[in-house]
């Protein structure tokens, strides 16, 4: 029996659970993480038995591949064309366009393998998770065609459109908890009182086996390949990805990327040892894991090649281009791997075979739209600048008439009189679109030529 077959044939979670020597007595003890708890604290806190710190588990090149054999009837296999943004970043580009799976991510390879390792009596009773939406959407989705209950506990700031969805594949979703950490302890708790086993969406062994199935497709559509960029948000699917590359192809390295709001593979590297590294609010939410994976880390380590931490603005540029160039929807986490190459944190693969996952396309439409803004601006297209005109008759006008002139669009334009030293004039704040950056410095020359008192604000930046 292989370690993969000895962590499926585990009869149940809280058996493990019983064992488990978190949950012996003393006044305080140290758990996983370093933290010291007093024994109240340790009896909220149930450990997930297939995820501990002091016996990470690494999954092979076998258990990749019996992942994808198991898998393949229900997963997409998803293209990965070359893409038309290789000239402009003067790279060949190839993108794997994970976010064609049904659930519109490639959380469904693991969460699927995950139910079909499942042991008659686990079938039976079901599993629970905590997710934010993407690894919820794929255990639903897939418990639902497999005939097995599934649980979410989702926590309050997860998106309406994401917990309607799990409901849509008739899962059990509850909705609790202020953010992932809570709602992860709701559902371990759960696990151990009713006996569901606890599926971790980026630390389980055959979650990380299952979203290795990617790297075997990205080996059989692409050859010679320099470079594969992974999105790293608890591991995961770099942990799979990785093995999988690294075994058919060891000269090609492996880049994993995380947003500068969560980069808690980078501060694991730093700590050489998973630790807590709070999280900010990013477009990237599918990348917001406080706390890698022990399992994805011990797997992902040996294997990895360089960790990218990319700027937030990069990330909406980067939206920008796969809708404007390839007509794709993508949310944060999806994109950031061209992020990094907006960015130039990539330059050394200049005129090289360089595959991105492009992993998720599950982005919320508000925030969709302002992303696309952001984008713009940092692509040097939308400008915001004021500008002291007459107030007399024309005044305004004869600036609109100007920005008209050249094809620029007026987005947005608000008057200032009350705090204007000079009684005579207005001061008018303008929000506007131009073609490209060499378009905004030709209404900027012109205003300067114009106007005595105009003032830019911040120089774009992907200038
Ligand atoms: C779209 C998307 N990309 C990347 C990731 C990161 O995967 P992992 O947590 O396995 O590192 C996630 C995680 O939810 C995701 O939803």
């Amino acid at each position: 029996m292989n370690r993969m077959d000895q962590v499926a044939g585990q009869s149940s979670a809280t058996a493990i659970l019983d064992d488990n020597p978190n949950f012996s007595t003393g006044d305080k003890k140290v758990v996983p993480g370093g933290e010291i708890k007093t024994t109240d604290e340790q009896q909220d806190d149930f450990t997930d038995p297939f995820c501990n710190a002091d016996n990470p588990q690494i999954i092979t090149f076998q258990d990749v591949t019996s992942a994808a054999f198991r898998i393949k009837n229900g997963i997409e296999y998803t293209p990965c064309p070359k893409s038309h943004l290789s000239e402009m970043v003067d790279m060949d580009i190839y993108l794997k366009k994970e976010f064609l799976q049904f659930t519109g991510s490639f959380k469904e390879r693991g969460a699927r393998y995950a139910l079909v390792m499942l042991p008659t009596e686990q079938r039976k009773k079901g599993v629970i998770s905590a997710s934010l939406g993407n690894h919820a959407q794929g255990l639903c989705y897939h418990g639902w065609k497999l005939g097995i209950p599934v649980t979410v506990v989702m926590p309050s700031k997860a998106s309406l459109m994401k917990i309607q969805k799990c409901r849509d594949y008739h899962a059990n979703v509850i909705v609790q908890g202020s953010d992932m950490g809570e709602a992860k302890k709701i559902a371990l708790k759960m696990a151990h009182e009713t006996g569901l086993t606890y599926i971790n969406g980026y630390d389980h062994p055959h979650i990380m086996a299952g979203q290795g199935t990617i790297g075997l497709e990205i080996v059989e559509q692409v050859s010679n390949i320099d470079a594969v960029v992974v999105p790293v948000g608890g591991g995961g699917l770099i942990a799979g990805v990785a093995t999988a590359i690294k075994n058919l192809s060891p000269q090609t390295k492996i880049i994993g990327v995380e947003s500068e709001k969560c980069p808690s593979f980078t501060k694991a590297l730093e700590n050489e040892a998973p630790v807590y590294t709070p999280n900010k609010e990013t477009l990237a939410d599918g990348l917001a894991v406080p706390q890698v994976g022990y399992n994805a880390f011990a797997t992902t380590v040996p294997l990895l090649d360089k960790m990218i931490v990319v700027k937030e603005e990069w990330i909406a540029l980067a939206i920008l281009r796969l809708v404007e160039q390839e007509k794709c929807v993508v949310e944060g986490a999806g994109a950031s791997g061209l992020a990094a190459i907006l960015a130039g944190h990539l330059d050394e693969f200049k005129a090289k075979r360089v595959v991105l996952l492009i992993c998720g396309g599950n982005i919320d439409t508000t925030i969709f739209g302002r992303c696309l803004e952001r984008g713009l601006a940092a692509d040097g297209r939308l400008q915001r600048f004021t500008v002291t005109v007459s107030d007399g008759p024309g005044g305004v006008s004869k600036l609109c008439n100007l920005l008209a002139k050249l094809g620029v669009s007026i987005k947005d334009i608000m008057h200032e009189r009350a705090f204007i030293r000079d009684i005579h004039s207005v001061e008018v704040k303008v929000v506007c679109e131009t073609r490209d950056w060499i378009h905004s410095q030709e209404m900027r020359n012109a205003l300067q030529e114009t106007y005595d008192n105009v003032c830019f604000y911040d120089l774009p930046m992907a200038i």
